[in-house]
């Protein structure tokens, strides 16, 4: 989206959700989601990763999408304009950081997505057995070409944010992501079908509580966080085009719901299998990359379907990746006065540094020792701090801003549907999340989990 002034703002309301829903929707829901729920124990983390969405997600979305659209300004500009030079522009770091380092591991990722849909398209994987379907991921991660694709997914990046051809983008991606949502349908379906099936579906919703920790805590707080791309200033954002009648408490629902439901189902569509092709649930970052070739392989025409399932996963990244730019490129331009093409060049030369080291964290860099730290993998640092602990201690920042700082009557003006008359019944709980549950919640996790 394009820092013009005027503003131009969104002309329908279907416009709004696929524009928040493109952010929201992506790795987080198809790669993260499952290797969270994975490496946390399954069903204890799902609730918990639900009650989160649900006490802190939504609340901290409207809080985005009021302070966006009653300022129209990114996050720097929103704080500045109604606390002008005060130290809260300061939480806007926090927004260029996490978001630059979400960047560079996200698009270690996408690269394996787009050498997957390579790899399809020429048939490559047809006819291999589990065992050599494993062996071959393996080797790809530790040759160079996961670098080499993280940098062409960047490059893509680029010219897709530097052009301002994000428009484009996300017309295509409109139709897409909901051919993505009809495919994640079928081929849990399929994983319904699987031998591993019902062993799959008790590890993810058979809830043991036994198995909650505080890093399991921690890490389900932060997967709500991730999903709905909250913390750092990108839904506020995308909220400063939003015209007057975009009704917030709403959008953010039906944005929330269906984040929820495509991670739920590509749950539904991994565990099944993972028990069925005895992959450990707790494999990690590269569980999903090890499940779904195993899946494609067996159906019919399957690397027509995994060369349609992976273009789609590449487009919904980029959808996730021009978010996290604009933030930066945001920041770069109100901010510092750059010109939109060398803040993008800047932003992406940043991240295609950092991608390079985590793409290297499961090859050459693997197993990283540095003194003080120890042993240490640079895209799992990249990953748990920005997430984990970047985008809460945002959420904090932005709930307590807008909960105590922003004037209360212009906050239920934007949570109230209709204009005159009561406040809503979201409109009178919302501030109160805000300005009181959402930051003790989140700070009481911090010093639980220290
Ligand atoms: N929400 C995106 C996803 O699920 C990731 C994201 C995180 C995007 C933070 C922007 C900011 O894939």
């Amino acid at each position: 989206m394009k820092q013009s002034s005027p503003r131009s703002l969104f002309a329908t309301r279907l416009g709004v959700i696929a524009t928040t829903v493109g952010s929201a929707v992506g790795l987080g829901n198809i790669w993260r989601f499952p290797y969270e729920a994975g490496v946390h124990g399954g069903g204890a983390f799902l609730i918990l990763y639900i009650a989160f969405i649900l006490i802190l997600g939504v609340p901290v979305l409207c809080a985005e999408f009021a302070l966006g659209r009653s300022t129209h300004r990114g996050i720097f500009g929103a704080f500045s304009s109604i606390r002008p030079n005060s130290r809260w522009r300061w939480g806007g770091i926090i927004g260029v950081v996490a978001s630059l380092m979400i960047l560079s591991f996200y698009s270690v990722v996408a690269g394996w997505t787009m050498e997957y849909f390579i790899v399809s398209v020429k048939g490559g994987l047809s006819g291999l057995s589990d065992a050599e379907l494993h062996a071959s991921f393996s080797s790809f991660l530790v040759g160079w070409r996961p670098v080499g694709w993280t940098i062409v997914f960047l490059l893509i990046n680029y010219f897709v944010t530097a052009r301002g051809v994000q428009k484009g983008v996300e017309r295509i991606s409109n139709i897409l992501t909901p051919m993505l949502f009809v495919l994640i349908i079928a081929f849990c379906i399929n994983s319904l079908l699987l031998p591993g099936a019902s062993e799959g579906l008790a590890f993810l919703f058979h809830p043991d509580f036994s198995k909650i920790t505080p890093s399991v805590v921690i890490g389900a707080m932060g997967q709500a966080f991730f999903s709905l791309s909250l913390g750092i200033g990108v839904m506020l954002t995308y909220a400063s085009y939003f015209t007057d009648r975009t009704p917030i408490v709403r959008s953010a629902m039906i944005t929330a719901s269906l984040d929820t439901l495509i991670a739920l189902l590509s749950g539904i569509l991994i565990f099944p299998a993972v028990f069925t092709y005895g992959v450990s649930p707790a494999e990690g970052p590269t569980l999903v990359f090890e499940v779904l070739p195993s899946i494609f392989n067996r159906l019919p025409g399957g690397m027509i379907w995994s060369a349609l399932f992976f273009f789609m996963l590449f487009l919904a990244s980029l959808t996730s990746t021009m978010s996290m730019s604009e933030c930066v490129v945001t920041y770069f331009v109100e901010e510092k006065g750059m010109k939109r093409k060398s803040a993008t060049a800047l932003t992406i030369a940043v991240a295609v540094v950092f991608g390079i080291l985590c793409a290297l964290s499961f090859s050459s860099l693997s197993d990283l020792t540095l003194p003080f730290i120890g042993s240490f993998n640079i895209f799992n640092f990249f990953d748990y701090t920005s997430s984990n602990i970047l985008l809460p201690v945002g959420g904090i920042l932005i709930s307590v801003f807008v909960g105590r700082i922003m004037s209360r009557s212009l906050l239920t003006k934007q949570l109230s549907s209709r204009p005159s008359g009561a406040p809503s019944f979201a409109a009178r709980v919302i501030p109160f999340i805000l300005s009181w549950v959402a930051p003790v919640l989140i700070t009481i996790i911090f010093l639980v989990n220290l």
